[in-house]
């Protein structure tokens, strides 16, 4: 099996991280699937935003669960780009979803639940994922294990995967023990003996966040499942070398 390529928060490296804008662009590179990150509003609704805060990538201040869903949609996630590109709305979850059901990519939701525990959030996510039947073009990731293994629980039929930032021995025994098919490692985590190990046991390997040539020639030498990168248009370019 090829090495896949998910694009980080979109297409991320060119267009505002985590908006529809640059979900469609990593789509129109040929990518095999995009990586995103879920909050939860004050009314509950799951919106598509890295951080907890709203500063660093809108016009706007404050936390995303202090703004309901109204609100957040008025704020402009282009606004780190505004000489380059138009206002971008923070895309709900169900937006990207419907959106989903024009192409086939795969879609890796990371659950930004380790800081706010934000209640009722797997269940809301994994609602959504069964609503537009797309169980199957979805890996469930996070850096909090126990919500991993708590939608593990609640839906065992949609892919999960730890996020891992550090060394961890023999992950492959680990997520076999939570039942994830799979392991998300930093990339400097993930050494190529790791990568065959993990694989050989049947637990698929996509190293984040891959942006140098060099590490992406190492991961696609390697065999690795995936990798998630910013820049899906080197990764590809580099893919289709490596195959000569
Ligand atoms: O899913 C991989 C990667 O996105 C995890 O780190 O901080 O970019 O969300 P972060
Ligand atoms: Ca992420």
């Amino acid at each position: 099996m090829l090495t896949m390529i998910f694009a980080h928060r979109g297409y991320s490296a060119s267009y505002p991280e985590n908006t529809m804008k640059a979900f469609k662009e990593a789509e129109k590179t040929g990518c095999d699937g995009i990586e995103l990150d879920v909050q939860l509003t004050k009314d509950g609704e799951v919106v598509v935003i890295h951080d907890e805060k709203v500063d660093r990538t809108t016009n706007g201040s404050g936390y995303v669960k202090d703004f309901t869903f109204k609100e957040i949609r008025k704020l402009d996630a282009s606004y780190q780009h505004k000489m380059l590109f138009k206002k971008e709305l923070i895309p709900s979850l169900r937006e990207v979803l419907e959106w989903m059901k024009s192409n086939q990519l795969i879609c890796n939701i990371e659950l930004k639940n380790g800081i706010i525990p934000y209640e009722g959030m797997e269940e809301k996510v994994i609602s959504l994922i069964r609503e537009y039947e797309m169980s199957n073009r979805v890996v469930i990731s996070s850096f909090n294990h126990y919500s991993i293994v708590y939608c593990y629980r609640i839906a065992p039929e949609i892919e999960t995967a730890p996020l891992l930032a550090e060394g961890l021995y023999m992950p492959w025994v680990y997520a076999q023990s939570i039942r994830a098919k799979a392991i998300h490692p930093k990339h400097l985590a993930a050494s190529n003996e790791l990568i065959v190990s993990a694989m050989e046991n049947g637990i698929a390997v996509r190293p984040y966040t891959v942006n140098k040539e060099s590490d992406m020639k190492r991961l696609l030498d390697v065999g690795c499942t995936a990798f998630i990168t910013d820049d899906p248009v080197r990764a590809l370019r580099v893919k289709k070398q490596v195959k000569k």
